[in-house]
This record gives structure tokens, sequence and C-alpha cells, in this order.
């Protein structure tokens, strides 16, 4: 039986704007997903859209639609962009399918059987942005903590969930399960902020906002967005209805990976909820940081008020998806937050797509034509040099499929990225052109070959992170694109007497004055 692995990215607020920032969180799951899928597991990727609360009815009406004509629109462009950015998602959720309204409710009636939900009367600040319920005490400046807007007073009948009675339940679930809430910093956030001054019961109703779904049991009420939000990761896979065998299969979820700021949503509220259920706890919640822009989130809380270009359909259509994804994988870390600039962006994009994962294919099939007429034959006796460098190789194949793992994906691509930096380096050290003029045949098979085979061992674990142009290299060396990545066997993945093709790059080099000119005038004209 195949091992299983489900992975999710949190539900998105329909907003109109799009930006890198937003692509964040779903950009790094698509690579997880893809490099597990590539690595044997059977992957369920969950993405989707969150689409009640209030935030949603104010847009709409600002935009002149009803709430569900501007959900489609925005529905239509989130997933025109994850099909443009290659995103691998095996289910797309809408908090508006049926399916996932029907498990709402029964979740919220079985809840309120069980006795852990209540009628009472909420006084206290809401941020609407947020969807957050805060007490005076936790304003910062009189202001919202996470996002720093204004509050609303609110004060209306409402039903509570017993939250506070899971305060020790879920300081001993990061006590005895120190891989459930990663990195561990995140940890510590969670009970300064939260946890040690002991949980309080949550307002899981509203009397006040329509566009929401309605409490089956009470319709003066409809139900907290964020109960609404966290069911999907389990109703998306057919819990409660005539057919949960996704369920059955995958859950609980190996990963949901989510950005810092609501964390605590994952790691307190949703296993409380869980545990109220009697269900299973998902293995990991991953909290990681933001792309920064000025020092600042690109998102949903705050106007950037940016000079640069951080729509990511701009960047696509002059660089292609892999330069948006190349740098958030690989100079985001992930777990940290990261600056992003346009220079910083071009320069990378120069480093890796084009000096590294271009140039060494065009490199390596350009000396194959010319001292072998193109074609790889067997690699014959191995000096020490060719042996280090296939052992060092190897190495890095290993700690690269180590760290995806681990939930590392910026040491992973970085490892795989390193395999083709030792191929440069090794046509350095080997001077295949002193070969060539001496007549070394044997030499330069060798070389040759080990040189093909350690690309595609790179170029395999790199189709997870770039899947819109590295897969076209594979026909360059004359083989199939791999399916999966042999954890076992490494340098085999070319029969020797094929014959390779140099054809086009890959990536260019790009001349960055003058494209972070041309990106600056893009930016004003919008
Ligand atoms: N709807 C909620 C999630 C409910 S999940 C049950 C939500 N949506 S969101 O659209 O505001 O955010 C979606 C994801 O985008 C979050 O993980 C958030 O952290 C991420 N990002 C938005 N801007 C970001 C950056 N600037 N950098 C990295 N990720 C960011 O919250």
């Amino acid at each position: 039986m195949s091992k299983k692995f489900y992975i999710t990215t949190p539900i998105y607020y329909p907003s109109v704007k799009l930006t890198i920032g937003n692509s964040y969180t779903t950009i790094l799951c698509d690579a997880i997903a893809r490099f597990h899928r590539m690595l044997g597991y059977d992957v369920f990727f969950l993405t989707g859209t969150d689409e009640h609360g209030q935030k949603i009815s104010k847009v709409a009406k600002e935009r002149g639609k009803t709430e569900i004509e501007h959900l489609n629109e925005i529905v239509d462009d989130t997933k025109k962009l994850w099909a443009s950015l290659n995103i691998s998602y095996d289910k797309f959720i809408r908090t508006t399918d049926e399916l996932h309204v029907s498990a709402v409710k029964k979740i919220f009636n079985k809840l309120y059987e069980k006795g852990e939900i209540y009628k009472t009367h909420y006084t206290g600040k809401y941020c609407v942005p947020c969807e957050s319920f805060w007490s005076e005490g936790q304003l910062i400046d009189g202001k919202c903590p996470d996002c720093g807007r204004e509050v609303i007073d609110s004060n209306e009948e409402c039903y509570n969930f017993k939250l506070s009675k899971y305060t020790d339940k879920i300081r001993d679930l990061y006590k005895n399960n120190p891989e459930f809430l990663q990195p561990q910093n995140r940890v510590n956030e969670m009970l300064n902020n939260f946890l040690n001054e002991g949980l309080k019961d949550l307002c899981v109703s509203r009397k006040s906002v329509k566009w929401g779904i309605p409490v089956d049991f009470d319709s003066d009420h409809t139900i907290y967005v964020w109960i609404d939000a966290l069911t999907n990761y389990i109703s998306a896979l057919g819990y409660s209805s005539d057919d949960d065998s996704d369920f059955k299969k995958f859950w609980p979820a190996d990963v949901h990976v989510v950005g810092k700021e609501i964390v605590r949503f994952h790691s307190i509220i949703w296993p409380a909820i869980l545990m109220a259920l009697d269900l299973p706890l998902p293995k990991t919640i991953f909290g990681h940081g933001w792309l920064l822009f000025n020092n600042d989130k690109l998102s949903k809380s705050k106007e950037s008020g940016s000079k640069e270009v951080i729509d990511p359909r701009i960047l696509i259509e002059n660089y292609g998806s892999d330069s948006i994804r190349n740098f958030l994988i690989g100079e985001v870390n992930f777990g940290s937050d990261g600056p992003y600039t346009q220079e910083s962006f071009l320069l990378s994009y120069n480093n890796n797509l084009a000096n590294t994962v271009g140039n060494v294919a065009s490199r390596t099939l350009g000396m194959a034509e010319k001292y072998s007429d193109g074609i790889i034959y067997e690699a014959e006796k191995l000096s020490e040099l060719d042996q280090k460098f296939k052992n060092d190789v190897i190495s890095l194949k290993q700690k690269s499929i180590e760290e995806i793992k681990n939930l590392k994906p910026t040491n992973s691509y970085n490892h795989a990225l390193e395999i083709l930096q030792k191929c440069n380096l090794y046509i350095d050290e080997t001077k295949p052109w002193e070969l060539y003029k001496e007549g070394k045949t044997s030499e330069i098979n060798t070389f040759l070959n080990l040189l093909c085979q350690a690309q595609l061992e790179a170029y395999t674990l790199l189709i997870a992170f770039l899947p819109e142009k590295v897969p076209q290299v594979f026909e360059k060396f004359g083989v199939e694109i791999p399916k999966i990545i042999d954890e076992n066997n490494s340098f085999n993945i070319l029969k020797a007497g094929t014959k390779v093709n140099k054809g086009e790059n890959l990536f260019n080099r790009l001349d960055i004055a003058k494209e972070n000119e041309k990106l600056i005038n893009i930016a004003k004209s919008i």
C-alpha cells in the first residue's frame, strides 16, 4: 500500500487584489506536494476559498454585485492564477459548496448536542478584516493586534464554544508532540500570547452577520467564519457525507501550512474543535513567515503603496511562472520572514535559473556535441575526482529528499541547485578540453556520462520546484520525464548510447538594470 500525504493551504479570502505575497503558501505547498508525489506518496493537496463573513458582503456591495456574483468572479481569477503558477491541487473547495455547508451545520449541531457550545452574550471588540474577536486588553493602541486596523464594538447574543476547557490539553499537545506545531518558535508565541493566561471561551456565532452559514436550530445566527473555514479541511474529504472514503483514507492531515498570523486559529481553535468532536488531530501545523515588502506584509490587512510590481500575473508574463517559484522557494527561508525587492527577484533569476539551471545543461550538452557527437557512452574507470564528484552528488540528492520530508523546501531546493553548481566545478576541475586535445576518449566518456547523470538527478529533484521549464530539459538528454525520484539508485537515468541535443537554453540571462527599469515603469503605469 502506498504512503499517503495530505497537505493543505489555508483557504483564501477572495480579495480583488492578487499579489505574490498571497501566492506564497500555495506555491510552497505545491512544491512539497509535487515532491511527495515523486517520492511515491499518494498525495491529496487541498486549496480553496473562504467565502463567508462580513468582509465579503462589504466588498461585494462596494463593487455593486451580489455576494455570489463577486465570489464567482474572484474564484475564477484565483483558479486562473493557480493554473498559470502550475499549482497541482487535487481539490479546490469553496465554503459556499453545498457539501461543505452541510458538514459545517452538522459539526455545529454535534458540538451543541455534546454540550461544547452554549448560548450567551458577547461584549467585546471585533476586527472585520481579520474576522477576529479581541478583548480590550489584547488591543494594541486600541487597534487590532494582528493587522493594526480599527476594531468595532460587538455586543450581541451569541453561541460560545467552551475553548477555555482545552487550555491544558493544548499545552500537553505541544509538550508531548513537538512535531505538532512547527517551527518551534511558533510554540512559544502561542504559549506566551494565548495559552499562558488561559484560553477564553470563543464566540462561534454572529447575529449581525447575514452572509454566513445559518445555525440549523437557531436561524437568527450564522456560524462564525473561522469555524466554517477550518472545517474545510475535513469537509473537502467528504466528512459526514454519504461518501467519506477520502476522509477515511487521508485524515488526519500530514500538514496544514499556514501563515504565521493565522497559526493561533490552526494550533489552538482547530485542535480544540477536533478534540471536542473526538476526531484525530492533524500531524503538523506549519506556520511560515511573511514575504515582506518595504518591511511590510503584502496582504489582506494593509495597503502597501508600492512602486514595485507585486502582481504575479505581470511577473509571469515577463519572466515565466518558475521565476516566482524560484524566488519564493529559494530566497525566503520557509518558516522565516524574507524581504522582496524587484532587484533581488531579478538577481535570483540570473543566479539560480540562468546561471545554474539553464547554463549547466547547455554547457554540458554543447561539450557532448563537440567531444562525442552528442552520444553519451558508458562510464569507464572512475578517477578519484570522478568518484568524489559522484559521492557528493548522491549525498546532496539524499539531503534534498531528507529536507523536503522535514518540511524544509528552501533547503531541499538549494541542495538540488548545489548539484548543478557541483557540475560546473567538476567541468572546471576535469578540464575536458585538455582531455579532448590529448585524445583521452575513455576519460571523456566517463566525464560526460557522470556529468549528464548528475544533472539528470538534479533536474528530477527540480521538477517539483520549477514545473514549467525543467520538464523540458529531459528531451535534450534523450530521456523521458521521470515520474518518480528513485531514492535508492542514482546515476542511471540515462542509458549508455543515448544521443543528446543541445537545443535552446531553458533560461537566458537578464540585464538586471534594464529589467528593473522596465518593471518600475510598469508599476508606475498601474
Ligand atoms: N481565509 C483565511 C484562512 C482560513 S484557513 C481555514 C486567510 N486567508 S488569506 O487570504 O488572508 O491568507 C491566505 C494565506 O496567504 C495565509 O497563509 C497568509 O499568511 C498568506 N499570505 C498573505 N500575504 C502573505 C505574505 N506577504 N507573505 C506570505 N504569506 C502571506 O487568512
